[in-house]
């Protein structure tokens, strides 16, 4: 299908202060009650679904929002981390050259943090759709969070496309790297493979990615695309759905705000991953859809 056609369905709906607060909904045109805006709700997940029901390979990409419900920040926008830090600071190389201990810090304080959430519905709802998405269908979890939430919703395997909180590394590039999630162990002492310094896992800006995950997302081939909770803003992964939604494939962004995306998407949801992933995912796995999918393939 070309793109053209799939930005003449896009769908865009602001419903994040219903379904995020239970305050007052935003308007809508045509939508004065809260039954109709419910309905209106409803349609439009219901289109979602309906965009991605004949997927053979759907991907689903993660992004800090996804983590936002759980109480993990995010990066920019309201409450982002980079409102209050300094990313030359923590989160490049020159920053830990300069001071490796005010980065390790600010990591051991982020691994108690996320330590200390625990996944939401939303995410419970993306290993439901990993597990339960029928046959033939398969799904591929990516994500360029860094946390663990998605592990520990149920999800069996996560491409951590930035790398991972919990991994040490050694600084030098010896290749050695361990999980470190018994009480910073492996993060107070040097390399155990050459000698040298130990950094955090997660890939920082001015980096490369490392290009196991990416070719894992490439090799998966996807033919639709989830995008849920991603600014987009951090290439080479904001490249992963702009090139599928070029090449026609259609996918669904997920996201309270509007992005740079909500244009090209097949259907953009509004909202809160909490609130719309679990019943999203509930039609996708449904009788109504395998039905759709059986006829379609
Ligand atoms: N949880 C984590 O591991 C974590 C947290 C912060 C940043 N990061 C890093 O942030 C960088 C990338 O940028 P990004 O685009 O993922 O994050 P970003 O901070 O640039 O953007 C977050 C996006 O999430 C949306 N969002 C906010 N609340 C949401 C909600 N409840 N539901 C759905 N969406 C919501 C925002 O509108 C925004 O578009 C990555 O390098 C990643 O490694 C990771
Ligand atoms: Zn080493």
């Amino acid at each position: 299908m070309a793109m053209a056609s799939h930005s003449a369905q896009a769908l865009s709906l602001a419903c994040e202060g219903v379904l995020r607060r239970g305050q007052s909904r935003p308007s809508l045109p045509g939508v004065s009650t809260a039954a109709e805006y419910q309905s209106a709700v409803r349609v439009a997940i219901t289109a979602a679904a309906v965009a991605l029901s004949t997927s053979k390979r759907l991907l689903v990409l993660a992004g800090a929002g996804l983590s936002a419900d759980a109480g993990v920040p995010t990066f920019r926008g309201e409450g982002g981390l980079w409102r209050t830090h300094d990313v030359e600071r923590l989160a490049t190389p020159g920053g830990f050259a300069a001071d490796p201990e005010v980065v390790w810090d600010w990591y051991r304080e982020r691994r108690l943090h996320v330590a200390s959430c625990s996944p939401h519905p939303g995410q419970r709802a993306i290993a439901l759709l990993s597990a339960h998405l029928p046959a033939p269908a398969q799904v591929l979890v990516a994500t360029t969070n860094e946390d663990d939430l998605l592990e520990r919703a149920g999800v069996n395997q996560v491409v951590h496309l930035h790398g991972s909180l919990f991994d040490t590394m050694c600084a030098a590039n010896c290749g050695w790297r361990a999980k470190d999630d018994q009480d910073n162990l492996l993060s107070l002492r040097p390399c155990p493979a050459c000698g040298a310094r130990v950094r955090p896992g997660s890939v920082w800006f001015g980096e490369a990615l490392p290009s196991g995950p990416l070719e894992a997302v490439a090799r998966f081939e996807p033919d639709a695309c989830l995008l849920v909770g991603s600014s987009l803003l951090v290439q080479p992964v904001s490249g992963i759905p702009n090139d599928l939604a070029a090449a026609g494939r259609p996918v669904v962004e997920l996201n309270p705000e509007e992005t740079g995306f909500s244009q090209v998407a097949a259907a953009s949801l509004r909202g809160a991953a909490k609130d719309l992933l679990p019943p999203l995912v509930d039609l996708l796995t449904s009788r109504t859809m395998q039905d759709q999918r059986r006829r379609v393939t």
